[in-house]
């Protein structure tokens, strides 16, 4: 059912746990499956410098969020922004009929953790 990658992302997530200061988190629950993904960044010279995930979830959803920190990370945060759920199941060479929805909270985590540093930012200001 799942390819490979997917397999190797759910078997040996990268970048688990959660950023020591993060500079922003974002914590998404899905109402329709129950599952709970929160992504912690840290943002230096606006790029994310430091990104990492916790995931209480399918098998999907934690490739989705493993793939999703190992596409962010180095990224300035403006593209950041606009990875969609569609890029990160494209570098999960797809995922499952049923299961591209579980794509979508990875993405949506992250951009809640990017909107959480920016709030923070414009505080600051
Ligand atoms: Fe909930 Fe996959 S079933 S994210």
């Amino acid at each position: 059912m799942y390819n490979d990658r997917v397999i190797d992302h759910f078997t040996n997530p990268r970048n688990v746990g959660a950023v020591e200061n993060a500079d922003g988190v974002g914590l998404v629950e899905s109402e329709s499956c129950g599952d709970r993904l929160q992504i912690s960044i840290k943002v230096e010279a606006g790029k994310i410098s430091d990104i990492r995930f916790k995931t209480f979830g399918c098998a999907a959803a934690i490739a989705t969020s493993s793939m999703i920190t190992e596409l962010a990370k180095g990224m300035d945060i403006k593209s950041a922004l606009s990875i969609t759920n569609e890029d990160v199941a494209k570098a999960l060479n797809g995922l499952p009929d049923g299961k591209q929805h579980c794509s979508n909270h990875a993405a949506d985590a992250l951009h809640a953790a990017i909107r959480d540093f920016q709030q923070r930012e414009s505080r600051r200001e």
